[in-house]
Protein backbone atom coordinates (compact mmCIF):
# COMPACT_ATOMS: atom_id res chain seq x y z
CA UNK A 1 0.00 0.00 0.00
CA UNK A 2 0.75 3.35 0.02
CA UNK A 3 0.75 4.95 3.04
CA UNK A 4 1.28 8.52 4.87
CA UNK A 5 2.78 9.57 7.46
CA UNK A 6 1.52 13.41 8.79
CA UNK A 7 3.85 13.87 11.70
CA UNK A 8 7.25 12.71 12.15
CA UNK A 9 8.15 12.65 15.97
CA UNK A 10 8.47 9.43 17.88
CA UNK A 11 5.49 7.68 16.60
CA UNK A 12 5.28 9.04 13.11
CA UNK A 13 8.86 8.72 12.07
CA UNK A 14 8.82 4.53 13.93
CA UNK A 15 5.60 3.62 12.41
CA UNK A 16 6.22 5.11 8.91
CA UNK A 17 9.83 2.78 8.94
CA UNK A 18 7.87 -0.15 10.41
CA UNK A 19 5.44 0.17 7.27
CA UNK A 20 8.24 0.96 5.39
CA UNK A 21 9.84 -2.09 6.16
CA UNK A 22 6.83 -4.07 5.68
CA UNK A 23 6.92 -3.05 2.21
CA UNK A 24 4.64 -0.04 1.76
CA UNK A 25 5.50 2.88 -0.22
CA UNK A 26 5.31 5.43 2.68
CA UNK A 27 5.47 9.52 2.43
CA UNK A 28 6.06 11.69 5.68
CA UNK A 29 4.74 14.89 6.06
CA UNK A 30 6.16 17.76 8.57
CA UNK A 31 6.35 21.46 8.75
CA UNK A 32 9.97 20.87 10.14
CA UNK A 33 12.23 21.19 7.52
CA UNK A 34 15.17 20.39 10.15
CA UNK A 35 13.18 16.31 9.96
CA UNK A 36 12.35 16.33 6.64
CA UNK A 37 15.78 17.14 5.50
CA UNK A 38 16.89 14.75 8.10
CA UNK A 39 14.53 11.59 6.72
CA UNK A 40 15.43 12.35 2.96
CA UNK A 41 19.02 11.77 3.75
CA UNK A 42 18.62 8.80 5.53
CA UNK A 43 19.08 10.26 9.33
CA UNK A 44 16.80 10.05 11.91
CA UNK A 45 16.03 13.28 13.27
CA UNK A 46 15.06 11.62 16.84
CA UNK A 47 17.42 8.96 19.09
CA UNK A 48 15.83 5.67 18.82
CA UNK A 49 17.45 2.39 19.05
CA UNK A 50 17.15 0.61 15.85
CA UNK A 51 15.96 3.21 13.55
CA UNK A 52 18.70 4.66 11.64
CA UNK A 53 19.67 0.77 10.28
CA UNK A 54 16.18 0.62 9.65
CA UNK A 55 16.20 3.91 7.24
CA UNK A 56 19.65 2.52 5.69
CA UNK A 57 18.16 -1.09 5.27
CA UNK A 58 15.15 0.50 3.65
CA UNK A 59 16.42 3.76 1.85
CA UNK A 60 14.14 3.94 -1.35
CA UNK A 61 10.82 2.93 -0.05
CA UNK A 62 9.97 6.43 1.58
CA UNK A 63 10.59 9.89 1.61
CA UNK A 64 9.73 13.20 3.10
CA UNK A 65 7.88 16.87 2.30
CA UNK A 66 6.59 19.07 3.91
CA UNK A 67 3.80 19.31 0.97
CA UNK A 68 0.66 18.02 1.98
CA UNK A 69 -0.71 17.08 -1.56
CA UNK A 70 1.27 14.45 -1.77
CA UNK A 71 -0.70 12.35 0.55
CA UNK A 72 -2.85 12.46 -2.42
CA UNK A 73 -1.27 9.41 -4.46
CA UNK A 74 -1.38 7.67 -1.02
CA UNK A 75 -3.81 4.79 -0.10
CA UNK A 76 -3.94 5.60 4.00
CA UNK A 77 -2.94 8.94 5.81
CA UNK A 78 -2.07 8.19 9.48
CA UNK A 79 -2.17 11.33 11.59
CA UNK A 80 1.13 11.32 13.78
CA UNK A 81 1.24 14.80 14.99
CA UNK A 82 1.76 15.90 18.92
CA UNK A 83 -1.40 16.22 21.41
CA UNK A 84 0.54 18.38 23.90
CA UNK A 85 -1.56 19.74 27.20
CA UNK A 86 -3.28 23.35 27.42
CA UNK A 87 -2.36 25.05 30.75
CA UNK A 88 -5.50 23.48 32.45
CA UNK A 89 -4.75 20.46 31.84
CA UNK A 90 -6.69 19.52 28.62
CA UNK A 91 -5.99 18.23 25.57
CA UNK A 92 -4.64 20.94 23.25
CA UNK A 93 -5.55 19.61 19.73
CA UNK A 94 -3.83 22.35 18.18
CA UNK A 95 -1.57 20.47 15.65
CA UNK A 96 -4.80 17.63 15.42
CA UNK A 97 -7.17 20.37 13.66
CA UNK A 98 -4.77 21.57 11.29
CA UNK A 99 -3.34 17.91 10.41
CA UNK A 100 -7.04 17.77 10.06
CA UNK A 101 -7.58 20.68 7.65
CA UNK A 102 -4.92 20.03 5.20
CA UNK A 103 -5.92 16.58 5.00
CA UNK A 104 -9.37 17.57 4.13
CA UNK A 105 -7.95 19.99 1.02
CA UNK A 106 -6.06 17.47 -0.34
CA UNK A 107 -8.77 15.22 -0.31
CA UNK A 108 -11.24 17.28 -2.08
CA UNK A 109 -9.25 17.18 -5.00
CA UNK A 110 -9.03 13.00 -4.78
CA UNK A 111 -11.97 11.29 -6.01
CA UNK A 112 -10.60 7.35 -4.85
CA UNK A 113 -11.73 5.98 -1.75
CA UNK A 114 -9.06 7.28 1.16
CA UNK A 115 -8.47 6.38 4.52
CA UNK A 116 -7.76 8.63 7.65
CA UNK A 117 -6.58 7.25 10.69
CA UNK A 118 -5.62 9.12 13.83
CA UNK A 119 -2.98 7.49 15.66
CA UNK A 120 -2.28 10.38 17.77
CA UNK A 121 -3.45 10.43 21.40
CA UNK A 122 -6.86 12.16 21.39
CA UNK A 123 -9.61 12.20 23.88
CA UNK A 124 -12.41 9.89 23.52
CA UNK A 125 -15.01 11.71 20.94
CA UNK A 126 -12.19 13.78 19.14
CA UNK A 127 -12.08 11.78 15.93
CA UNK A 128 -15.76 11.89 15.22
CA UNK A 129 -16.50 15.27 16.85
CA UNK A 130 -13.27 17.40 16.07
CA UNK A 131 -11.81 15.84 12.96
CA UNK A 132 -14.42 14.24 10.92
CA UNK A 133 -16.33 17.75 10.95
CA UNK A 134 -12.59 19.44 9.81
CA UNK A 135 -12.19 17.06 7.14
CA UNK A 136 -15.50 17.41 6.14
CA UNK A 137 -15.93 20.25 5.74
CA UNK A 138 -12.84 21.30 3.73
CA UNK A 139 -13.19 18.22 1.67
CA UNK A 140 -16.68 18.67 0.79
CA UNK A 141 -17.08 14.98 1.28
CA UNK A 142 -18.81 12.77 3.65
CA UNK A 143 -17.10 10.55 6.21
CA UNK A 144 -17.65 6.66 6.21
CA UNK A 145 -19.09 7.13 2.51
CA UNK A 146 -16.79 8.94 0.44
CA UNK A 147 -13.32 8.71 2.72
CA UNK A 148 -12.38 6.27 5.99
CA UNK A 149 -11.82 7.69 9.11
CA UNK A 150 -10.57 5.22 11.93
CA UNK A 151 -8.64 5.32 15.31
CA UNK A 152 -5.81 3.01 16.14
CA UNK A 153 -4.33 3.78 19.03
CA UNK A 154 -0.27 3.45 19.49
CA UNK A 155 1.57 2.09 22.66
CA UNK A 156 4.70 1.86 21.78
CA UNK A 157 7.69 2.74 24.57
CA UNK A 158 10.20 5.30 23.67
CA UNK A 159 13.76 3.57 23.73
CA UNK A 160 11.63 0.44 22.60
CA UNK A 161 9.82 2.00 19.69
CA UNK A 162 11.19 -0.11 16.72
CA UNK A 163 11.01 -3.67 19.09
CA UNK A 164 7.24 -2.46 19.78
CA UNK A 165 6.10 -1.73 16.09
CA UNK A 166 6.88 -5.43 14.95
CA UNK A 167 6.36 -6.64 18.50
CA UNK A 168 3.00 -5.74 19.61
CA UNK A 169 0.86 -6.76 22.76
CA UNK A 170 -1.79 -5.89 20.75
CA UNK A 171 -3.44 -3.85 17.68
CA UNK A 172 -6.69 -1.40 18.43
CA UNK A 173 -8.46 -0.59 16.10
CA UNK A 174 -11.70 1.92 16.06
CA UNK A 175 -13.61 1.80 13.01
CA UNK A 176 -17.27 2.54 11.94
CA UNK A 177 -17.33 1.72 7.92
CA UNK A 178 -16.91 -1.77 6.32
CA UNK A 179 -14.47 -0.63 3.93
CA UNK A 180 -12.05 1.31 6.31
CA UNK A 181 -12.32 -1.65 8.42
CA UNK A 182 -10.66 -4.23 5.42
CA UNK A 183 -8.25 -1.53 4.56
CA UNK A 184 -6.86 -1.33 7.95
CA UNK A 185 -6.97 -5.70 8.97
CA UNK A 186 -5.51 -6.03 5.31
CA UNK A 187 -2.67 -3.45 6.42
CA UNK A 188 -2.18 -5.15 9.68
CA UNK A 189 -2.46 -8.87 8.44
CA UNK A 190 1.13 -9.38 9.12
CA UNK A 191 1.25 -8.86 12.93
CA UNK A 192 0.14 -12.51 14.99
CA UNK A 193 -0.71 -10.65 18.34
CA UNK A 194 -4.40 -10.02 19.50
CA UNK A 195 -6.14 -7.75 17.27
CA UNK A 196 -9.19 -5.78 19.18
CA UNK A 197 -11.58 -4.09 16.59
CA UNK A 198 -14.33 -1.62 18.38
CA UNK A 199 -15.95 1.58 17.84
CA UNK A 200 -14.16 4.80 17.34
CA UNK A 201 -14.58 6.16 20.69
CA UNK A 202 -13.67 2.63 22.45
CA UNK A 203 -10.45 2.80 20.85
CA UNK A 204 -9.61 6.26 21.80
CA UNK A 205 -10.62 5.34 25.38
CA UNK A 206 -8.51 2.07 25.48
CA UNK A 207 -5.56 4.06 24.77
CA UNK A 208 -6.07 6.43 28.22
CA UNK A 209 -7.18 3.84 30.55
CA UNK A 210 -3.95 1.71 29.66
CA UNK A 211 -1.91 4.84 30.17
CA UNK A 212 -3.70 5.93 33.39
CA UNK A 213 -3.42 2.45 34.45
CA UNK A 214 0.03 2.33 33.69
CA UNK A 215 0.63 5.87 35.92
CA UNK A 216 -1.38 4.89 38.56
CA UNK A 217 0.85 1.29 38.98
CA UNK A 218 4.15 3.69 39.24
CA UNK A 219 2.50 6.14 41.96
CA UNK A 220 0.99 3.23 44.03
CA UNK A 221 4.98 1.60 44.05
CA UNK A 222 6.00 5.01 44.92
CA UNK A 223 3.41 5.67 47.65
CA UNK A 224 4.40 1.49 49.05
CA UNK A 225 8.46 2.56 48.54
CA UNK A 226 7.82 5.92 50.41
CA UNK A 227 6.29 3.56 53.61
CA UNK A 228 8.91 1.04 52.90
CA UNK A 229 11.95 3.66 53.62
CA UNK A 230 10.51 4.68 56.62
CA UNK A 231 10.22 1.33 57.43
CA UNK A 232 13.89 -0.53 56.47
CA UNK A 233 12.14 -2.52 54.09
CA UNK A 234 13.29 -3.26 50.42
CA UNK A 235 10.30 -1.80 48.28
CA UNK A 236 12.21 -3.59 45.32
CA UNK A 237 12.01 -7.07 47.41
CA UNK A 238 8.07 -6.52 48.38
CA UNK A 239 7.68 -5.71 44.69
CA UNK A 240 9.08 -9.26 43.45
CA UNK A 241 6.85 -10.60 45.26
CA UNK A 242 3.65 -8.77 44.38
CA UNK A 243 4.35 -8.63 40.77
CA UNK A 244 4.72 -12.92 40.68
CA UNK A 245 1.03 -12.95 41.54
CA UNK A 246 -0.37 -13.47 37.77
CA UNK A 247 -3.54 -10.94 38.30
CA UNK A 248 -0.89 -8.21 38.84
CA UNK A 249 2.11 -8.82 36.89
CA UNK A 250 5.45 -7.38 37.89
CA UNK A 251 6.07 -4.73 35.35
CA UNK A 252 5.59 -0.64 36.16
CA UNK A 253 6.64 -1.10 39.51
CA UNK A 254 10.06 0.23 40.18
CA UNK A 255 9.48 2.54 43.08
CA UNK A 256 11.85 5.45 42.30
CA UNK A 257 11.16 9.37 41.62
CA UNK A 258 8.14 8.76 39.54
CA UNK A 259 7.78 8.75 35.25
CA UNK A 260 8.13 11.66 32.69
CA UNK A 261 7.68 12.01 29.31
CA UNK A 262 5.65 12.80 26.49
CA UNK A 263 2.37 10.45 27.45
CA UNK A 264 2.13 9.89 30.93
CA UNK A 265 1.58 12.80 32.66
CA UNK A 266 -0.23 14.58 29.86
CA UNK A 267 -2.54 11.72 29.25
CA UNK A 268 -3.45 11.48 32.44
CA UNK A 269 -4.01 15.33 33.12
CA UNK A 270 -6.40 15.16 29.97
CA UNK A 271 -8.33 12.44 31.74
CA UNK A 272 -8.41 14.22 34.52
CA UNK A 273 -9.96 17.27 32.39
CA UNK A 274 -12.11 15.50 30.43
CA UNK A 275 -13.47 13.63 33.65
CA UNK A 276 -13.90 17.09 35.42
CA UNK A 277 -15.85 18.79 32.27
CA UNK A 278 -18.37 15.62 32.66
CA UNK A 279 -19.12 16.74 36.25
CA UNK A 280 -16.84 13.07 37.37
CA UNK A 281 -14.19 13.84 40.16
CA UNK A 282 -11.34 11.47 38.93
CA UNK A 283 -10.07 11.56 43.14
CA UNK A 284 -7.37 8.50 41.64
CA UNK A 285 -6.07 10.18 38.66
CA UNK A 286 -5.81 13.21 40.79
CA UNK A 287 -3.61 11.43 43.62
CA UNK A 288 -2.00 9.85 40.94
CA UNK A 289 -0.37 13.11 39.83
CA UNK A 290 0.24 14.43 43.08
CA UNK A 291 1.87 11.58 44.13
CA UNK A 292 4.02 12.08 41.04
CA UNK A 293 4.97 15.43 41.54
CA UNK A 294 5.88 15.37 44.79
CA UNK A 295 8.04 12.29 44.27
CA UNK A 296 11.23 13.55 42.68
CA UNK A 297 11.56 16.35 45.53
CA UNK A 298 11.87 13.80 47.79
CA UNK A 299 15.36 13.38 46.58
CA UNK A 300 15.95 16.91 47.23
CA UNK A 301 14.73 16.14 50.82
CA UNK A 302 17.21 13.51 51.21
CA UNK A 303 20.15 15.78 49.89
CA UNK A 304 19.62 18.04 52.89
CA UNK A 305 19.85 15.00 55.46
CA UNK A 306 23.51 15.34 54.43
CA UNK A 307 23.82 19.25 53.37
CA UNK A 308 22.27 20.90 55.02
CA UNK A 309 22.28 23.91 52.91
CA UNK A 310 22.67 23.90 49.34
CA UNK A 311 23.70 27.41 48.97
CA UNK A 312 27.28 27.60 46.67
CA UNK A 313 27.39 23.68 46.41
CA UNK A 314 27.98 21.91 43.57
CA UNK A 315 25.08 19.12 42.79
CA UNK A 316 25.67 16.88 40.31
CA UNK A 317 22.84 14.97 38.05
CA UNK A 318 23.42 12.30 36.49
CA UNK A 319 20.47 11.81 33.74
CA UNK A 320 18.21 14.00 32.30
CA UNK A 321 16.02 12.34 29.24
CA UNK A 322 12.68 11.33 30.86
CA UNK A 323 13.93 7.47 31.04
CA UNK A 324 17.27 5.61 29.50
CA UNK A 325 17.69 5.13 26.23
CA UNK A 326 15.90 8.13 24.56
CA UNK A 327 17.01 11.96 24.22
CA UNK A 328 13.16 12.60 24.78
CA UNK A 329 13.39 15.36 27.99
CA UNK A 330 9.95 16.42 28.20
CA UNK A 331 8.57 16.29 31.94
CA UNK A 332 11.45 14.37 32.71
CA UNK A 333 11.66 14.28 36.65
CA UNK A 334 15.20 16.00 36.15
CA UNK A 335 13.15 19.21 35.56
CA UNK A 336 11.71 19.67 39.03
CA UNK A 337 14.72 18.36 40.77
CA UNK A 338 17.20 21.15 38.75
CA UNK A 339 14.41 23.98 38.99
CA UNK A 340 14.06 23.36 42.80
CA UNK A 341 18.17 22.68 43.40
CA UNK A 342 18.92 26.49 41.15
CA UNK A 343 16.29 28.28 43.70
CA UNK A 344 18.05 26.66 46.91
CA UNK A 345 21.36 28.43 45.25
CA UNK A 346 23.06 25.14 44.16
CA UNK A 347 25.32 25.14 41.29
CA UNK A 348 24.13 22.29 39.22
CA UNK A 349 26.60 19.90 36.87
CA UNK A 350 25.07 17.27 34.67
CA UNK A 351 25.43 14.37 32.20
CA UNK A 352 23.17 12.57 30.19
CA UNK A 353 24.61 10.19 27.12
CA UNK A 354 22.22 11.77 24.47
CA UNK A 355 19.54 14.37 25.95
CA UNK A 356 22.03 17.16 27.28
CA UNK A 357 21.04 18.93 23.95
CA UNK A 358 17.31 19.06 24.71
CA UNK A 359 17.97 19.59 28.25
CA UNK A 360 20.10 22.59 27.32
CA UNK A 361 17.22 24.36 25.62
CA UNK A 362 15.23 24.39 28.88
CA UNK A 363 18.07 24.69 31.29
CA UNK A 364 21.13 27.06 29.38
CA UNK A 365 22.27 28.27 33.01
CA UNK A 366 23.64 24.90 33.92
CA UNK A 367 27.02 23.29 33.15
CA UNK A 368 27.16 20.06 31.05
CA UNK A 369 29.85 17.74 31.39
CA UNK A 370 31.36 15.48 28.82
CA UNK A 371 31.46 12.34 31.05
CA UNK A 372 29.36 10.50 34.28
CA UNK A 373 32.30 10.31 36.27
CA UNK A 374 33.43 14.00 35.35
CA UNK A 375 29.67 14.77 37.24
CA UNK A 376 30.51 12.77 40.23
CA UNK A 377 34.19 14.35 40.78
CA UNK A 378 33.65 17.75 40.61
CA UNK A 379 30.45 17.52 42.61
CA UNK A 380 29.52 17.55 46.56
CA UNK A 381 27.05 15.03 45.56
CA UNK A 382 25.45 13.43 42.86
CA UNK A 383 21.29 12.42 42.21
CA UNK A 384 20.96 9.67 39.67
CA UNK A 385 17.98 10.52 37.55
CA UNK A 386 17.80 8.16 35.07
CA UNK A 387 19.06 4.71 34.68
CA UNK A 388 21.64 4.58 31.87
CA UNK A 389 23.04 1.78 32.14
CA UNK A 390 26.09 3.30 31.71
CA UNK A 391 26.48 4.96 34.86
CA UNK A 392 27.07 0.84 36.68
CA UNK A 393 30.65 2.02 35.12
CA UNK A 394 31.00 4.34 37.36
CA UNK A 395 33.33 4.96 40.51
CA UNK A 396 30.88 6.30 43.34
CA UNK A 397 33.67 6.02 45.98
CA UNK A 398 33.72 9.07 48.97
CA UNK A 399 30.51 10.77 47.21
CA UNK A 400 26.92 11.33 48.94
CA UNK A 401 24.54 9.92 46.23
CA UNK A 402 21.21 9.97 46.37
CA UNK A 403 19.68 7.36 43.66
CA UNK A 404 16.58 7.56 42.13
CA UNK A 405 16.90 4.97 40.40
CA UNK A 406 18.30 2.17 42.17
CA UNK A 407 21.44 2.08 40.32
CA UNK A 408 23.29 -0.74 42.12
CA UNK A 409 27.23 0.49 41.58
CA UNK A 410 26.19 3.61 43.48
CA UNK A 411 25.91 1.54 46.81
CA UNK A 412 29.71 1.86 47.41
CA UNK A 413 29.44 5.90 47.84
CA UNK A 414 30.77 7.23 50.88
CA UNK A 415 27.03 8.38 52.00
CA UNK A 416 24.02 6.10 49.40
CA UNK A 417 20.62 6.75 50.03
CA UNK A 418 18.22 5.15 47.67
CA UNK A 419 14.71 7.60 47.24
CA UNK A 420 11.87 4.97 48.14
CA UNK A 421 14.62 2.12 49.87
N1 LIG B 1 6.13 9.34 22.09
C1 LIG B 1 5.52 8.25 22.52
O1 LIG B 1 6.11 7.40 23.18
C2 LIG B 1 4.07 8.00 22.18
C3 LIG B 1 3.54 6.71 22.39
C4 LIG B 1 2.21 6.49 22.08
C5 LIG B 1 1.41 7.53 21.62
N2 LIG B 1 1.94 8.78 21.46
C6 LIG B 1 1.07 9.85 20.95
O2 LIG B 1 1.38 10.03 19.57
C7 LIG B 1 1.28 11.41 19.21
C8 LIG B 1 2.61 11.90 18.66
O3 LIG B 1 3.58 11.79 19.67
P1 LIG B 1 5.14 12.02 19.37
O4 LIG B 1 5.85 11.75 20.63
O5 LIG B 1 5.51 11.28 18.14
O6 LIG B 1 5.13 13.59 19.05
P2 LIG B 1 6.33 14.50 18.51
O7 LIG B 1 6.12 15.83 19.13
O8 LIG B 1 7.62 13.80 18.69
O9 LIG B 1 6.05 14.61 16.95
C9 LIG B 1 4.97 15.28 16.40
C10 LIG B 1 5.39 15.76 15.03
O10 LIG B 1 4.26 16.35 14.39
C11 LIG B 1 4.70 17.45 13.61
N3 LIG B 1 3.53 18.30 13.32
C12 LIG B 1 2.84 19.11 14.15
N4 LIG B 1 1.81 19.67 13.49
C13 LIG B 1 1.84 19.21 12.23
C14 LIG B 1 1.03 19.39 11.09
N5 LIG B 1 -0.06 20.18 11.12
N6 LIG B 1 1.37 18.77 9.96
C15 LIG B 1 2.45 17.96 9.91
N7 LIG B 1 3.25 17.72 10.96
C16 LIG B 1 2.94 18.33 12.11
C17 LIG B 1 5.76 18.08 14.47
O11 LIG B 1 6.61 18.92 13.71
C18 LIG B 1 6.46 16.84 15.02
O12 LIG B 1 7.52 16.44 14.17
C19 LIG B 1 0.82 12.12 20.48
O13 LIG B 1 -0.58 12.22 20.47
C20 LIG B 1 1.28 11.20 21.59
O14 LIG B 1 0.50 11.33 22.74
C21 LIG B 1 3.25 9.03 21.71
Amino acid sequence: MKISIVGCGYVGLVTGMGFAKLGHEVTFVDLDDRKIEAINSGKPPIFEKGIEELMEKNAGKYKATKNYESIKETDITFICVGTPSKEDGSIDLTFVRSAASETGRVLKEKDEFHVVVVKSTVIPGTTEEVVKPIIEKESGKEAFRDFGLALNPEFLREGKAVEDFFNPDRIVIGVKDERTREVLEELYSPFKCPKLITDIKTAEMIKYASNAFLATKISFANEIGNICKKLGIDVYEVFKGVGLDHRINPAFFRAGIGFGGSCLPKDVRALIAKAEELGEEPKILKAVIEVNERQPLRMIELLKRHISSLEGKTIGILGLAFKPDTDDVRESRAIPIVKKLLKEGAKVIAYDPKAMNNFSKIFPQIEYAGTGQEVIDRSDAVLIVTEWEEFEELNYRGKIVIDGRRIKKAREALVYEGVCW
